[in-house]
């Protein structure tokens, strides 16, 4: 850098280089909203919230829902699902018969209404029963099985609203039918398991079997033996649940549950030795692949039409209490025939993509971890309009190369534009100023350490380019 070039960079960062703020992003949304709302008081037109339980995704939070939609694309076309898209609403009754009743989904959860034909339909609460719907739709048990299907999108139910619950939500989920084989069940949660890896997620998957229907009745007539003989000592929706649907007791979140449950009959325990046979070689087959799991004979899942393998999965190091899943499921062999097909095996999953994001997002603001296009971020400012429209040219070349520059074109003060620049992170700013554009050169200010360096416009591709590769490795 010879003594010119340096005099113009102390110049340029005198002059227009903000300080850092340093100022974390704020992370109490509800604040942000009180404070919005505040702001927004005393205006004529009364302003609309959004609806209770649900959220809006924001450009803050682009950057993980791109990537989980990647990962989820790419996962699913490597293991060889097809992607299936089913309507937001269906035939209310799909969900009844499927999900059941006396489960929380179907009797206060599901958003029923009336259409306007009279009919009776409802908002998905989650994808399996359309996905099943489809593939009887369209005779796809006709086609070689297993078919493998894969869906992501908007779920509604409604719950009370808490963290990491919400009226609607996005799951990502996958579905398998035709073949009944423990390396089925394998293979789904290896994709669930490798899903969150692949963000960066360690995770375990809680596991139990439920057995064959047979199996269950006559589980479930010890187990009601035994909570009633226990019904004093359970919370009152558990004695209800003794008479409608006995085996929820078992995942009672109500503490004063908890000793009853401990001593329970446990329901593998009660499993034929086939059923046994297939849950060990499902075991089998994850310690093949490496897939950390526990075994956890009080996971009975809310959803009535799984049997056999049932299956949640938590991040690890998740503080006590804090707990929920970011994902589950199940086989589910019964439900085709249930809702009209021929008998058919069936296993899927479902994950949680809000609690994914909640996950994502917590881990980098307490480590302070620069997502991956903070690490390449490229900002361009301009002084003046020659700069500006030389700018343009190379922007556009740039975007070509697969190089995304940000910029805010509509300032004309360098200052404001490098403030921006700060904001977004931006690993390099790229600067064209009176003296720039007369030179046919462009500074590459790197933000961290402030050095800059001139570069010939006609390189700077090449430059840029070298330069984020080494960022990359
Ligand atoms: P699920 O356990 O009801 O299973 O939901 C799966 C995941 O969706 C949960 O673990 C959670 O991460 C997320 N989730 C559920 N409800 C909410 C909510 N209100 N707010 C935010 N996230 C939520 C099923 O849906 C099954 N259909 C999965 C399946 C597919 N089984 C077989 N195939």
């Amino acid at each position: 850098m010879n003594t010119k070039q340096k005099k113009n960079k102390k110049e340029i960062r005198r002059k227009f280089v903000p300080k850092k703020s340093g100022a974390p992003a704020k992370s109490n949304e509800k604040k942000e909203e009180e404070k919005n709302a505040g702001a927004l008081k005393g205006n004529k037109k009364k302003t609309f919230e959004q609806l209770r339980g649900m959220k809006d995704i924001l450009p803050r939070d682009e950057h993980w829902w791109k990537k989980m939609y990647f990962t989820a694309w790419d996962l699913a076309e490597a293991y060889g699902f097809g992607y299936l898209e089913t309507p937001l609403l269906e035939d209310a009754n799909l969900f009844i018969r499927s999900i059941g009743k006396g489960t929380d989904v179907v009797d206060k959860e599901m958003y029923v209404f009336e259409d306007r034909d009279g009919s009776r339909v409802a908002l998905r609460p989650e994808f399996t029963a359309g996905a099943v719907r489809a593939y009887l739709t369209h005779g796809l048990f006709n086609q070689p099985q297993p078919v493998k299907l894969w869906s992501i999108g908007p779920l509604f139910r409604h719950d009370r609203p808490q963290a990491g619950r919400y009226r609607e939500f996005r799951q990502f989920n996958c579905e398998s039918y035709g073949v009944h084989d423990p390396v089925v069940e394998a293979e789904l949660i290896g994709v669930a398991y490798n899903f969150l890896h692949d963000l960066g997620i360690d995770s375990t998957i809680h596991i139990n079997s439920l057995g064959t229907t047979e199996d269950r009745q006559h589980y479930l007539v010890e187990l009601v033996g035994y909570l009633r003989s226990k019904r004093g000592y359970l919370c009152e929706d558990c004695k209800k649940r003794i008479t409608k649907n006995p085996l929820r007791v078992l995942d009672c979140k109500n503490e004063s549950c908890r000793p009853v449950i401990e001593e329970a009959p446990q329901i593998i325990d009660w499993l034929s030795e086939d059923s046994k046979n297939y849950f060990m070689k499902v075991l089998e087959y994850l310690d093949a692949m490496s897939v950390p799991y526990s075994l956890k004979s009080t996971l009975v899942r809310g959803l009535d039409y799984y049997t056999e393998t049932v299956f949640e999965i938590y991040e690890d190091n998740q503080e006590e209490g804090q707990q929920s899943a970011l994902g589950g499921g199940g086989r589910y062999d019964n439900l085709v025939t249930e809702l009209g097909g021929q008998p058919t095996p069936a296993c899927g999953f479902g994950l949680g993509l809000e609690r994914v994001v909640n996950s994502l997002r917590h881990r980098a603001e307490t480590s302070g971890e620069k997502t991956a296009n903070q690490e390449t971020a490229i900002f361009f400012a301009q002084l003046g309009e020659q700069a500006r429209k030389q700018g343009l040219r190379l922007i556009e070349e740039l975007r070509r190369s697969g190089v995304k520059v940000a910029h805010n074109l509509g300032k004309t003060a360098l200052k404001a534009q490098l403030e921006m620049a700060d904001k977004i992170k931006a690993k390099y700013t790229l600067i064209i100023g009176q003296k720039e554009v007369q030179d046919g050169t462009i500074i590459i200010r790197d933000m961290e350490s402030g050095i800059q360096e001139i570069v010939d416009q006609k390189k700077l591709k090449s430059v840029l380019l070298k330069r984020l590769e080494s960022v990359k490795e």
